[in-house]
């Protein structure tokens, strides 16, 4: 099946590039844009539209990046323009409450079982953030458990990996975040109830929230047993601990109740993102209105922000959300991912390439691997990432974007028609064909 393409044109990206690395560090205003695991100039993005991406060559790709998930519905949808264009002209920011923000609130509200009250904020981070310092208030205690793998935005206290050996007690992952805040982080392995039980037990009434990706989709797909899952719910249920379910990223993508009703299991705190803004910076933390009446100016838990709720970006989110809603959307979006896996594996599988492709919903991961089943970090061989990095650049020469890190997910949007999935697909195979014939 392989066709040998030439390389697409870069010159343009590459200017772009050399003026950027003098503004930005690295060139970029987010580490992955910078192509470190892939190689070569990143490329500049110039316009969207439906599945497709046009760099500032003029290259055209289908985009299964998504803008890393928030565009469910794909690149500049008609109703979202409207909607943004009719905000925008009434004005951008007020710093009050608008009509706005009670359409996006009561559309999450009314339509999500374990949502009684939500407080918007601008990005994944910050709904993490002050989720954790929601749960800390709520209970009174200071540790908090994240698991090995996923990842919660770069707040200070969660940006720490295990320590050493058998140690829970994190370490920071980044300079200038103090020891001091990483010890009041425990970090524990994936999928492993026993790991949790013996932590709670060690730490018993210091551990205020267990923050968890019930789908953790940001070191590759790590499906977790359901058992773990529900295991959780009952440690929490025991110990008097908050459950967070992070759902940035399986949120409003998997089911319009994400993972939480995916799975069946109510969460004490949730934290959203991007996906709610329709493509506008929105994150969201939610909760019972118990608990959420521990927010200033409710309660003595201090949040706020100058932009939270921006009318532009509620108006996007609103135009977004009640696209979700239309009866039989989410069996449309698996219908059609399952139909791009199925279509890439049965090449694959034929031609005997060492390739799994796990999924949930419309989310699907790419991993070089033998396993049935990766659910810890642990579990990814990084040699295998050398794979992923020749596979992107086969790719974006046939027209396909992917996120440019062999650890992050990929996403399918209701633009990808089956005529869309269908040209993917072949270019996924003959990328294959290209990558596994030069070894
Ligand atoms: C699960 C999860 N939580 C939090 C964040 C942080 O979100 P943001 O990048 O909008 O700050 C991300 C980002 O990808 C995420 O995937």
């Amino acid at each position: 099946m392989n066709s040998k393409r030439h390389s697409i044109q870069r010159g343009q990206s590459e200017q772009l590039f050399e003026r950027s690395k003098a503004l930005f560090p690295g060139g970029v205003n987010s580490p992955v844009r910078a192509f470190g695991s892939v190689g070569g100039t990143p490329l500049f993005m110039e316009k969207g539209q439906g599945a497709y991406i046009w760099d500032a060559d003029g290259n055209r790709f289908i985009d299964f990046c998504c803008s890393w998930g928030p565009l469910i519905l794909g690149h500049a949808h008609p109703r979202i323009e409207e909607r943004i264009m009719e905000a925008v002209r009434n004005g951008t920011t007020f710093g009050t409450p608008t009509r706005l923000e009670n359409e996006l609130g009561s559309l999450i509200v009314d339509h999500h079982p374990y949502v009684e009250q939500v407080r918007f904020v601008s990005s994944g981070t910050e709904a993490a953030m002050s989720a954790i310092r929601l749960a800390r208030g709520v209970t009174g205690r200071s540790k908090i458990i994240k698991f090995d793998g996923c990842y919660h935005g770069h707040v200070d206290s969660l940006l720490v990996k295990a320590g050493s050996g058998l140690a829970t007690l994190g370490t920071s992952s980044s300079a200038g975040v103090p020891e001091s805040y990483a010890q009041e982080t425990l970090v524990l392995p994936l999928n492993d109830l026993e790991a949790v039980e013996q932590c709670v037990q060690e730490y018993k009434d210091e551990i205020a929230v267990m923050a968890i990706e019930p789908i953790p989709a940001n070191n590759g797909l790590l499906i977790q047993d359901e058992s773990f899952l529900h295991g959780l719910r009952s440690i929490c249920d025991r110990e008097g601990i908050l459950l967070l379910f992070d759902e940035v990223i399986s949120g409003f993508r998997v089911a319009f109740d994400g993972a939480a009703g995916y799975y069946g299991i109510r969460p004490d705190v949730l934290a959203f993102g991007k996906i709610i803004g329709g493509g506008m910076p929105v994150g969201a933390y939610a909760s019972s209105a118990e608990v959420m009446a521990h927010i200033a100016p409710s309660g003595p838990v201090y949040q706020a922000g100058t932009l939270s709720g921006n009318p532009v970006a509620m108006a996007a989110g609103a135009a977004q959300l009640t696209e979700l809603l239309q009866p039989g959307f989410y069996k449309d979006q698996e219908r059609r991912t399952k139909r791009l896996i199925d279509g890439i594996l049965k090449h694959s599988g034929k031609a005997g390439y060492p390739l799994r492709i796990f999924n949930r919903g419309s989310i699907f991961w790419l991993a070089f691997s033998d396993r049935v089943w990766i659910r810890k970090s642990s579990e990814i061989d990084p040699d295998s990432m050398a794979y992923f990095s020749r596979l992107h650049g086969a790719l974006l020469n046939r027209g396909i974007y992917l996120g440019p890190s062999g650890y992050e997910v990929g996403f399918v949007s209701a633009a990808h028609s089956d005529a869309i999935i269908d040209e993917a697909i072949h270019a996924f195979c003959s990328a294959l064909d290209e990558v596994f014939e030069s070894i």
